[in-house]
């Protein structure tokens, strides 16, 4: 079992990183290459032409779809990508910071230390948020904000900053959606072991504590943590996300952690407030056989287990999938690790769950993976809207009905600015297509109450640096001007007519 377990982790390890290196290589490359090379994909696979990124959509064509009255119409960002001002009101470093000012480990030695500087000119994107028609915004609180050194008495200064975003979104009538975590650990707790050490939850849980009796009930919706499986693969396995580590037994030991933080986090806001909902904010990949057979279908399901079920079935069950235990192996450090009463606090009960949506994967009889469609400008993203339908539906047939937001759905697309516009009609028609595979969902009987374009701008994309575009709104970065792109005038109508 150890040695099988040892093979899947390595070839998953092995694999992430080619996707990973082929991803960089590839935005990298001029844009001719990227579209040559995603037009040759395309032909090799023939995909579907309604989902080429590169289609013009027709911009006045309607699909005649009307969302349920109040749909919460909105746009995420997190902090580490936006913010800047690292070094201001008594900021700590966190592991973003590190990682970023490591040579090599961003394209071009990026980094979030200006970012689109929103610290100083949040007033104006709220205002953008505001032209825009958002009924919801979804942003994230930077732990070494709060604590610099991820303990103690709070900073009064940084919780004034999201006491101000906060109420500047209230007085536009946008609701505050709050992550406490979007991945950037203060870097004393990455030198106390990080989330490979149990105590970390726990600090997690008294950060948390000290933001809900700060801000809680001004935020209707808090999440948890940000997509921990990013944190487990790219941070972990694969080592091009901080702490930028290549170590499977330990990428499975934070992935309990990190589940047990959530939970602790779960119950502080119970203790703090009753008034405001919680759930976790989980990427999730709907994976499908490459091929027919036995052989694919079990290699399939093994990967929804790492993929998915590990996230889903410790917080709505109550359990880790055992076919993921059992290749991990009795031994893994993450085995030993869970402790009698772990999957309790884990699965205390959460409000609503959040799902983000990117793409699918298409799992091979040897548990390796293969593209079934055109990607974007990020390699790693097949365009397939159909996916989201089938993530949503099954969530609810296999978790029940618990309310859904989206919190996260974009594409990066190659925009440039001409004179005062951005013409990026590849993401009016991703938007559009994923809004209409949202749609069915609801139809279908899915409570889907909420959806939210990554990202409200253009920003910090981690390891990819500034060169990957996921804005609605684009910022010029030498001057930081923020223009509304092509696909933001087309998203305000969208929720003014409540529809696409
Ligand atoms: C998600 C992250 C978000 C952004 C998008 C493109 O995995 O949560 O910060 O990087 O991908």
């Amino acid at each position: 079992m150890s040695v099988l377990t040892r093979r899947h982790l390595l070839r998953r390890a092995a694999l992430s990183a080619s996707a990973a290196t082929a991803a960089r290589v590839s935005a990298g490359a001029s844009t001719t290459a990227a579209v040559v090379g995603s037009a040759a994909l395309a032909s090799a696979c023939d995909p579907d032409p309604e989902s080429d990124p590169n289609r013009v959509p027709e911009p006045e064509s309607r699909l005649g779809l009307r969302f349920p009255d109040g749909f919460g119409w909105g746009a995420a960002t997190s902090a580490y990508q936006i913010e800047g001002a690292a070094k201001e009101d008594g900021r700590g470093e966190s592991v973003w910071d590190t990682f970023s000012h490591t040579p090599g480990k961003t394209r071009g030695g990026d980094t979030g230390d200006v970012a689109v500087d929103h610290y100083h000119r949040y007033e104006t994107d709220l205002d953008l948020m505001r032209e825009l028609g958002l009924r919801t915004y979804r942003f994230s609180i930077s732990w070494s904000r709060i604590q610099a050194d991820g303990t103690g008495t709070p900073n009064q200064r940084g919780l004034d900053f999201y006491r101000r975003l906060v109420d500047g979104l209230l007085a536009r009538d946008i609701a505050p959606m709050a992550t406490l975590f979007h991945w950037d650990l203060p870097q004393s707790l990455q030198d106390a072991g990080g989330w490979e050490s149990r105590e970390v939850a726990y600090r997690f849980a008294e950060y948390a504590d000290h933001v809900f009796r700060a801000l809680g009930e001004s935020v209707p919706v808090w999440l948890t943590i940000n997509e921990p499986k990013t944190v487990v693969q790219n941070g972990y396995l694969h080592g091009h996300h901080a702490p930028g580590h290549r170590d499977p037994a330990a990428a499975y030991l934070v992935a309990h952690h990190l589940q047990l933080a959530h939970g602790l986090a779960v119950s502080a806001l119970r203790a703090a407030t009753a008034k405001s909902r919680i759930g976790p904010a989980l990427n999730l990949h709907p994976c499908y056989p490459a091929v027919e057979g036995a052989e694919a279908e079990a290699a399939t399901r093994l990967y929804d287990g790492y993929e998915n079920r590990l996230y889903l079935d410790s917080v709505f069950k109550g359990s880790y999938p055992v076919d993921v235990l059992d290749d991990l192996g009795p031994d893994s450090r993450m085995v030993r690790a869970i402790r009698d009463g772990d999957l309790k606090i884990i699965s205390a009960p959460v409000d609503l769950l959040a799902v983000q949506y990117y793409t699918p994967i298409y799992v091979t009889p040897s548990g390796g993976t293969v593209r079934r469609w055109p990607t974007s400008e990020a390699t790693w993203q097949q365009i397939y809207p159909d996916g989201m339908y089938d993530m949503l539906t099954r969530i609810q047939r296999d978790y029940g009905d618990v309310p859904l937001t989206i919190t996260e759905n974009g594409l990066p697309t190659a925009d440039t600015l001409d004179g005062d516009t951005v013409d990026d009609p590849g993401r009016i028609t991703f938007l559009r297509d994923h809004l209409a595979a949202a749609h069915r969902a609801i139809a279908a009987g899915v409570p889907l109450e909420s959806y939210h374009v990554w990202s409200l701008l253009d920003n910090f994309e981690w390891n990819e640096g500034y060169e990957q575009r996921w804005g609605l709104i684009y910022v010029d970065y030498p001057t930081l001007r923020r223009i509304p792109k092509r696909s933001a005038h087309w998203y305000r109508r969208v929720i003014a007519d409540n529809g696409i």
